[in-house]
């Protein structure tokens, strides 16, 4: 029996937790859940006697492996890992896994929604402008640029996108037009949704020389983590040019930067983008499924590390 626990302190549904509960009871291991911790010492505690942990973007740093023993597989559930330490988990020969694609309706649809608030002056109640018509630049195309690019033209948009990881005749197939580099993407859209990963080649990349690129009303919208984002650079762009905004479902470090920008962004409380009943069930069962599976048969699909 294997003791596998789910350490969200931004907790799932509840509906998504018993499905966790059914898997892990199921095939006979031990459920064990932390959730709304406040302090880190909970987490040490708790991954004391474990096999598996289930998170989402709870930090799994070295101090948290080396009070995990017994740990032998970390589940993300979701698409961004880089709130666990790769490096510190293959030195201990622990499995780390995301589950791609589980969540990305929903970050998708937030996407969409932030444009229209950005588009309708934060619903200010003074005429604002629609989508229809505008040009959408989608910078990675994924999971989530890919929704982001259907519902989109749904809108009437015209969609575009860069990915240097996804050649040009994919995207167009998704019936995106592809652009030859990110320097394009950003000159040609009024609006940029973001969807790049975290990571040392991608941290601070979106910066002023890139930002003064986007034409007039140019709006930014960021669903993927503040990391790429260089503030300082930001907080310049918006200096300097009064009609850019700046909507993020993860708020920059420097929040009170921003405040003498008003009526020009908006930052959410907390990261909503995956906060959906469906999003939470599709990747918290997802995740348990494949824990329980990696220890009846070693399968290893979705392994990051
Ligand atoms: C992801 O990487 O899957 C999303 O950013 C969701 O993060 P969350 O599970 O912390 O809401």
């Amino acid at each position: 029996m294997k003791r596998i626990l789910v350490a969200t302190e931004k907790p799932f549904a509840s509906v998504a937790v018993e499905g966790i509960k059914k898997i892990v009871e199921g095939s006979n291991n031990k459920f064990i859940l932390l959730e709304k911790y406040t302090d880190k010492a909970e987490l040490l505690e708790a991954v004391a006697d474990v096999n598996a942990i289930i998170i989402r973007s709870d930090k799994i740093t070295e101090e948290v492996i080396s009070a995990a023993k017994k740990l032998e597989i970390v589940v993300r559930a979701g698409a961004g890992y880089n709130n666990v330490d790769l490096k510190a988990s293959s030195d201990n020969r622990i499995v780390v896994m995301n589950t791609p694609g589980q969540n990305s309706n929903a970050v998708a649809e937030l996407a969409l929604s932030m444009m229209v608030f950005a588009a309708r002056g934060f619903f200010n109640g003074k005429p604002g402008s629609e989508l229809k018509g505008k040009k959408l630049g989608i910078h990675a195309f994924g999971h989530v640029g890919k929704i982001v690019a259907k519902i989109a033209k749904g809108f009437g948009m015209e969609v575009y996108a860069f990915d240097p990881f996804i050649p040009a005749d994919i995207i167009s197939e998704e019936g995106a037009i592809p652009c030859k580099s990110v320097e394009d993407l950003y000159a040609s859209c009024q609006y940029i949704s973001l969807h790049i990963p975290a990571n040392e080649k991608t941290k601070d990349s979106i910066n002023f020389d890139l930002l003064s690129k986007m034409p007039k009303g140019g709006t930014l919208i960021n669903t993927a983590r503040k990391e790429v984002i260089h503030e300082a650079d930001m907080i310049k762009l918006m200096t300097k040019r009064a009609d850019f905004k700046y909507v993020s479902d993860i708020a920059p470090v420097d929040t009170d930067s921003f405040t003498q920008f008003e009526g020009r962004y908006y930052f959410s409380p907390k990261k909503m983008g995956a906060q959906t009943l469906e999003a939470n069930v599709n990747a918290g069962l997802a995740a348990a499924n494949q824990i329980v599976k990696y220890f009846a048969t070693g399968d290893e699909t979705f392994k990051v590390n």
